[in-house]
């Protein structure tokens, strides 16, 4: 079956709505030569209304980095997924690293959040990690299922072909130091097997998978070209307009 191909900008903490837009208006036009690709933007809630406005005519679909899973009340400082789907977000990450590392975000809580998301017609990439651990390759590989298993608890078949997962290994984030396609292969493959026996295999070859950690535009294709992944993932390297461009090309 062919998925269509992702590549996620995930901008992170780094951006003001000002520059937001200035980005998204210099992406546009070219954009357009890419329309096999699913471009998304994900930026911090403060610049999502800005972004929405300047991704309007356009291809790039907007997302946001995180939100709660309540769907109203006295939560203060946190984002409803009634407001996301309000202001007409598509996207929303949910349990990436550095969500489950600084903030303490449990696998239990990235599953509320995928199923509040889903309620709400937004579409959800967990995040998935990889802790540099001092287990063999077993203990590593039932880190990975578990999270995958438990994040998608209590979703059915249906809803899950919608769902996004995106796999990052904790020590290739921000490093400059991305594992090789083999081995992206080889955790993203095991977490599709997962898939075929929560679900079946129509379910788990529907599901689109992606690698993220120092994604750039000289590493990408070997990474793309790997039968499981479906796209990429990007923080540091999406930050430059016109390198995310360069990442759509090669995806398309
Ligand atoms: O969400 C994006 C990932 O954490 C990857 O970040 O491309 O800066 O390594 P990076």
């Amino acid at each position: 079956m062919k998925r269509r191909p992702l590549v996620v900008a995930n901008w992170k903490m780094n951006k003001l709505p000002s520059e937001s837009s200035a980005y998204i208006k210099h992406i546009e036009k070219e954009l357009i030569r890419y329309p096999d690709v699913i471009s998304v933007l994900a930026g911090q809630d403060v610049l999502l209304p800005a972004m929405l406005k300047a991704a309007k005519e356009t291809s790039v679909a907007i997302g946001a980095e995180n939100m709660y899973w309540q769907e109203k009340g006295a939560f203060t400082g946190e984002t409803s997924p009634a407001a996301l789907e309000d202001l007409g977000v598509t996207y929303v990450i949910i349990g990436h690293s550095e969500r489950r590392n600084y903030f303490r975000e449990t696998n239990e809580m990235v599953n509320l959040k995928a199923i509040a998301a889903i309620a709400h017609r937004l579409i959800p990439i967990i995040a998935i990690d990889e802790p540099i651990v001092q287990g063999d390759d077993n203990d590593r590989s039932h880190w990975v299922v578990n999270q995958v298993i438990e994040s998608l608890e209590g979703i059915s078949a249906q809803q899950a072909q919608h769902v996004i997962l995106a796999y990052e290994p904790t020590a290739a984030i921000g490093s400059g130091q991305p594992i090789t396609p083999e081995l992206a292969e080889f955790s993203l493959r095991r977490i599709r097997l997962t898939l075929a026996d929560m679900y079946d295999w129509p379910t788990a070859n529907a599901i689109r998978i992606m690698y993220g950690g120092s994604v750039k535009p000289n590493n990408a294709l070997e990474l793309m070209r790997q039968p499981d992944i479906d796209g990429v993932l990007v923080g540091d390297a999406a930050l430059n307009p016109d390198t995310f461009l360069e990442l759509c090309r090669l995806a398309n």
